[in-house]
């Protein structure tokens, strides 16, 4: 199989080059944009081509490109508090230009191509309960972030409705991605990593969340595994319209005290103390990770701190009967436990890049 991939250097990404450096069905066409600050390793993609996908078609020409059995996009701007235009540009103008080149080689091709668009479950914004694998209304409680992904959806959703076209569309909805399941090593340092690393300074201790808030994360490997399971899926049978579905732990992501919990036993923090979970609405806890900004003077990292505390703090499950519908049974599956050593354990020196990008390396390690 050969996949043409935007954002292969990213966290997800670097998932997949492990994966396919293991595959020898697997060959990766790598979309690299000009003045990245990430190189790629010898042999970690069959090819690299220049792109950026904030151009029509990625900038690419379609004609150049053969031989692709699925597009798959992981490019995206990942820091919650970069500009709304950035956003846009990179996460929702982007999924819509892969789109349009998915077309364009399937018109060419003659056959049906897919096109995998690592979506979010923070597209959802401020909901809680029960999250269903199918597009989300219009509100008014989504981040910058969110809301440029919710864009994109809107945009993959429109653009892919015709049914049977030749580029059938799959909204994987990804959760938090932390390291590697195996070394521990990660990109950066994401809201999770945030909860252990700033700990300590959180006021008074307190930990503002719902009572039984959920934490769905998967360590990049094994969302990277699922991810290109999915995608065989639709390349061994293209769904007939646009399909969303969640790739993280469902209902059967651990809860945050219990993740806590894990962490204590584990040790990993015992020269720090405990946080004191006080249990907030969701109202206030989204109000605040917001809003907070307007009457406080917050740096981009507490703001993002601020947004984090939402995919730590809020109660809900983003349900998967579609994920199993294209994979079976077998459903991702990590124990509270290895989140516990990934998150609390790994030490910032396990960082892939130490130097980071701007992007969440912003967070302070
Ligand atoms: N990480 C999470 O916790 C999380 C949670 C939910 C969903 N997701 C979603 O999962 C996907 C992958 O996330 P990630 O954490 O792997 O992201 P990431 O680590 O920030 O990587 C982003 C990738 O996109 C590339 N990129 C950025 N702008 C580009 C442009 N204009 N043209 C081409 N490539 C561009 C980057 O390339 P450079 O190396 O050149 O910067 C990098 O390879 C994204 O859609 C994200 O929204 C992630």
């Amino acid at each position: 199989m050969r996949l043409l991939v935007a954002g292969l250097t990213g966290q997800l990404g670097a998932g997949l080059r492990a994966l396919a450096a293991d595959d020898h069905d697997l060959r990766l066409v790598a979309v690299r944009r000009p003045g990245s600050p990430r190189a790629l390793g010898p042999g970690e993609a069959e090819e690299v081509v220049v792109g950026d996908v904030r151009r029509p078609m990625w900038g690419l020409d379609p004609a150049a490109l053969t031989g692709v059995d699925a597009v798959v996009n992981l490019a995206a701007e990942t820091n919650w508090v970069a500009s709304s235009r950035d956003l846009y540009a990179v996460n929702a103008l982007g999924a819509a230009h892969g789109h349009q080149l998915t077309r364009e080689l399937a018109g060419r091709g003659g056959r049906v191509i897919p096109y995998v668009h690592a979506g979010s479950v923070y597209v959802a914004g401020g909901a809680v309960g029960e999250i269903a694998e199918r597009p989300v209304p219009p509100a008014g409680d989504r981040t910058a972030y969110e809301r440029s992904k919710w864009l994109a959806e809107q945009r993959l959703l429109s653009a892919a409705a015709d049914p049977g076209g030749p580029a059938p569309v799959l909204i994987a909805r990804m959760p938090a991605l932390v390291g590697d399941s195996g070394t521990g090593r990660t990109l950066r340092r994401n809201s999770l990593y945030l909860l252990a690393d700033r700990w300590s300074d959180l006021p008074g201790n307190v930990l503002p969340a719902m009572r039984d808030a959920r934490v769905d994360a998967l360590p990049r490997d094994v969302a990277a595994g699922t991810l290109l399971r999915l995608v065989r899926a639709v390349v061994r049978r293209p769904p007939s319209g646009p399909v969303i579905c969640h790739a993280g732990l469902g209902e059967t992501a651990p809860s945050l005290r219990g993740l806590l919990a894990a962490a204590r036993t584990a040790g990993a923090q015992r020269h720090r103390g405990e946080p004191r979970l006080v249990t907030v609405g969701a109202r206030a806890l989204l109000w605040s990770s917001l809003n907070a900004e307007r009457v406080l003077p917050l740096g981009p990292s507490a703001r993002n701190a601020l947004i984090g505390l939402r995919y730590i703090g809020l109660d809900r499950v983003f349900s998967r009967p579609v994920l199993a519908d294209l994979l079976g049974e077998d459903l991702p599956a990590v124990g509270v436990d290895v989140l516990a050593r990934l998150i609390f354990g790994a030490a910032p020196n396990l960082r892939d890049d130490p130097a980071g990008n701007g992007s969440m390396a912003r967070f302070p390690g």
